[in-house]
């Protein structure tokens, strides 16, 4: 897998492709997304452009199946290439239909969003929603991810904000991304780098995600479950924030961490840290998420920054923290 982290790198399409020689690619993208940076490989490429409407509703069976069905009049094989061009509904979608059509085809993946640039697109998760999200997937690793942070030039502010969500996470899973963020002024390859070798670094010891890969979950025990109960209506990005803050605060009680330093990053931002759900009905989210263990509160939580466990809570200690959060807000 080869991964390409360059401002202006979404130029080197044509000698990336070039390399694997495909038969036949299509690109998978979405209107946004057509209008904004498919020129720029059009102009490169002779590919054939399979455009979906935009949303995360779009990321379904429903919409694999016409995908397979026009690889199938394309004449597609295991030999040709799908480019999936867009925020990590594409993403997980292209990266979903190379991996089940025929098998297995060549995949190369172009994020355009900070999330899917520092997370969706890097470790080889795959999926389509079914019943809910993520139910259907794969584990596939792409021949090429292409990440070009010029096209976070077009994302709209929320879509960057929200991509810090999982930027942060990193700052307190690793002490150099850490340092970085203390000292941020803008996006560029660099922090993007530090953020997708965390995350290489994990992934490369636990692809299934049967043990270390599990840290990556940092923050997501009550991200998950504030997503859920908010009908997904808060974003995934904003809703780890939260969720972060939450497991700064358990880890506070339980080992002594300095919860502040998470807060400072979160502040820093302009990420949020309190919601106004009701704790109960959170904690009952977090016994249902798929992640969570045989209905039991496992939460990753910072020992300092750069080191994490992976720990069993006592319910009455999450719920005193989604109490004190929750009244907190009610203050502000
Ligand atoms: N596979 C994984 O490991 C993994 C990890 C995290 C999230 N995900 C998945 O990623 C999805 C969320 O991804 P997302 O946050 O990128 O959302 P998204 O793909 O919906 O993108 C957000 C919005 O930004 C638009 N957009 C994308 N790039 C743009 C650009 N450069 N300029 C202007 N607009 C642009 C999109 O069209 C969309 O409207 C979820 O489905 C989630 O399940 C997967």
């Amino acid at each position: 897998m080869r991964i390409i982290i360059e401002k202006g790198s979404i130029k080197k399409l044509k000698s990336i492709v070039d390399e694997l020689s495909p038969y036949k690619t299509v690109v998978i993208t979405n209107t946004t997304l057509e209008k904004l940076w498919l020129d720029e490989i059009l102009e490169q490429i002779s590919t054939i452009p399979i455009v979906i409407p935009d949303g995360e509703k779009f990321k379904s069976l429903d919409t694999a199946q016409q995908i397979w069905k026009e690889l199938i009049e394309i004449g597609f094989t295991r030999k040709s290439l799908i480019i999936g061009l867009g925020g990590g509904v594409i993403t997980d979608l292209a990266a979903f239909v190379a991996s089940t059509f025929m098998r297995g085809t060549y995949l190369g993946l172009i994020p355009t969003t900070l999330l899917a640039q520092v997370d969706a697109a890097i470790g080889g998760k795959t999926g389509v929603n079914f019943e809910g999200k993520n139910i259907i997937g794969t584990f596939y690793l792409p021949n090429f991810v292409l990440i070009d942070p010029e096209t976070l030039k077009t994302l709209p502010e929320v879509e960057i904000l929200n991509g810090f969500g999982e930027v942060v996470k990193y700052g307190i899973l690793d002490l150099r991304v850490y340092k970085k963020l203390k000292s941020f002024r803008e996006i560029n390859d660099e922090l993007i780098r530090e953020c997708v070798n965390v995350k290489l670094r994990i992934v490369e010891e636990d692809l299934r995600e049967s043990g270390k890969r599990r840290i990556l979950n940092l923050g997501h025990t009550v991200g998950h479950a504030i997503e859920r109960v908010s009908n997904y209506k808060v974003k995934h990005g904003f809703a780890v924030a939260i969720g972060l803050m939450v497991s700064a605060l358990i880890a506070e009680k339980i080992n002594g961490f300095d919860s502040g330093k998470v807060e400072e990053l979160l502040d820093r931002f302009g990420l949020p840290k309190r919601y106004n759900f009701e704790p109960k009905e959170l904690l009952k989210a977090m016994k249902i998420d798929k992640k969570a263990w045989y209905g039991r509160l496992v939460f990753i939580l910072p020992e300092e920054i750069g080191k994490v466990a992976i720990r069993e809570v006592d319910e009455k200690v999450v719920l005193a923290v989604l109490e004190a959060m929750r009244d907190d807000s009610r203050d502000n």
